[in-house]
C-alpha cells in the first residue's frame, strides 16, 4: 500500500474550513488504501511565540479533533511530532544539504518574517520548511496530502531527497504533494483574495469548525461578494461568490455547475443561507464529539502512545540508513 503523511499545527483552538476541505477530508479518505500516517507538528507550532500551556491544550485539542472529523486509529497512526525524536535530528542532516538562498526562497517564511522586526524572526521559522521534509522523508511517504499553500515546501521535500539521493545513493523515496484543485485554497470570506488563515486571517473571515453554528452562519451571511446579481463561478471576476459554491459544492457534493443551475435568477443572499445550513449540519456535531474525546485523556494518550511506537519504528530505520550513507558510526 502506498504511504502517505500529513500534519497539522496546533496554532488555533479550531481547525478552519480550509484545513478541513484543504488536507483532513483527504487524509479521512485515504486511510483506508493506504499506509497513512497523521501528525500534529508541535515543533513547528514554537516557531513563532507561544504559550505553553495553551500549546498542550491545543495540542491535545488537535488530536481530538482529527478523530472527531474521521480519522480512525485502527486504521491509521496518529501521534504527536515531538514524541518522536527522530524529526529534529533529520533535519539538522537535511539543513546542512539546504543552500542559504533556497531556504530564503520560501515564500511562507517570506511573509511571515516581513510582518516582523528582524531580531524576532527566530532561525526555527527559517528552518520551518527544513523540518517538515523531514516530517515527510522520515516515513518514506509517497503522497502528501496538503492545501495549495505547502506546495512549496513539498517542492522542497523532492529536491532535498533527489540531493541526498544523488550524492550519497538511494535511500529516500521522492514524495509526490497531493493537491486536490477544486479546494486546495479556501478563501478567506472577509478578503476572497487571500486565503483563510489560522495565524492571518481576522475572525470574520474564518468558518471555525468548533465555533457555535450560529457564529458561522453570521459569518457566511457577511461574506464580502461584489456588486452583481448574478450567482457564476469566477474566481478571478467573483472570488467571493465563487469561494462560497466551492465550500458549498464541497459540502453538498453537487457541482459547481449544478449549483449554478440551482441559483439562476436567485440573489446571494439565498445562497449565503443555504451555505449557512449545509456548513451547520456539518459543524454542528463537531464540537460535542471532540469534548467527549477530550473527556476521556487516557484514551486519547493511549492513542498517541500507540502512534508514537509505531511512528518510531519506521522513523528510526530510515534516520540509520541517513547517518550510515553520511559516514556516522553506528551506535556502538
Ligand atoms: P497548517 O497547519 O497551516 O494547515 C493544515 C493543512 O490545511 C491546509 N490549509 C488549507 N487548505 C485549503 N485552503 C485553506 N485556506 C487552507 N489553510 C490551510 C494546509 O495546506 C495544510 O495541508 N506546514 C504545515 C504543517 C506540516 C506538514 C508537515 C504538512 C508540518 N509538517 C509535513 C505536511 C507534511 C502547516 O503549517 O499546515
Amino acid at each position: 500500500r502506498p504511504r502517505v503523511l500529513s500534519g497539522i499545527q496546533p496554532t488555533a483552538d479550531s481547525f478552519h474550513l480550509g484545513n478541513y476541505l484543504g488536507a483532513v477530508r483527504q487524509w479521512v479518505a485515504l486511510q483506508d488504501d493506504h499506509d497513512a500516517f497523521y501528525f500534529v507538528p508541535d515543533l513547528h507550532a514554537i516557531t513563532v511565540e507561544h504559550d505553553p500551556k495553551t500549546l498542550a491544550a491545543r495540542t491535545r485539542n488537535g488530536v481530538a479533533q482529527l478523530l472527531a472529523l474521521g480519522l480512525d486509529p485502527q486504521r491509521c497512526t496518529v501521534f504527536v511530532q515531538s514524541h518522536v525524536a527522530e524529526h529534529a535530528r533529520l533535519e539538522w542532516v537535511l539543513g546542512c544539504l539546504t543552500g542559504f538562498g533556497e531556504a530564503s526562497r520560501m515564500t511562507q517564511f517570506k511573509d511571515k518574517s516581513a510582518k516582523q522586526q528582524a531580531d524576532r524572526v527566530s532561525i526555527g521559522l527559517f528552518t520551518y520548511p527544513i523540518l517538515q521534509a523531514a516530517d515527510i522523508l522520515l516515513y518514506n511517504a509517497d503522497r502528501v496530502p496538503v492545501g495549495e499553500d505547502q506546495r512549496q515546501h513539498v517542492e522542497l521535500t523532492r529536491d532535498l531527497a533527489q540531493r541526498f539521493n544523488s550524492r550519497f545513493g538511494r535511500t529516500l523515496v521522492v514524495p509526490e504533494p497531493y493537491i486536490l484543485a477544486g479546494t486546495a485554497k479556501i478563501q478567506d470570506l472577509q478578503d476572497p483574495s487571500a486565503k483563510m488563515s489560522k495565524s492571518s486571517s481576522a475572525p470574520g473571515g474564518i468558518v471555525n469548525l468548533l465555533d457555535d453554528p450560529k457564529v458561522n452562519a453570521k459569518k457566511i451571511r457577511s461574506a464580502v461578494t461584489d456588486a452583481e446579481r448574478e450567482i457564476r463561478y469566477d474566481p478571478q471576476a467573483k472570488a467571493g461568490v465563487s469561494n462560497l459554491l466551492t465550500i458549498h459544492s464541497a459540502l453538498s457534493g453537487r457541482t459547481i455547475a449544478e449549483l449554478e443551475g440551482d441559483y439562476a435568477g436567485r440573489g446571494y443572499g439565498d445562497l449565503k443561507k443555504d451555505l449557512a445550513e449545509i456548513v451547520a449540519d456539518f459543524t454542528a456535531p463537531l464540537a460535542e464529539r471532540v469534548q467527549g474525546y477530550l473527556d476521556d485523556p487516557a484514551e486519547l494518550d493511549r492513542v498517541l502512545a500507540r502512534g508514537a511506537t509505531r511512528a518510531r519504528e519506521v522513523a528510526s530505520a530510515t534516520l540509520a540508513a541517513v547517518h550510515d550513507k553520511i559516514g556516522f558510526l553506528p551506535p556502538t
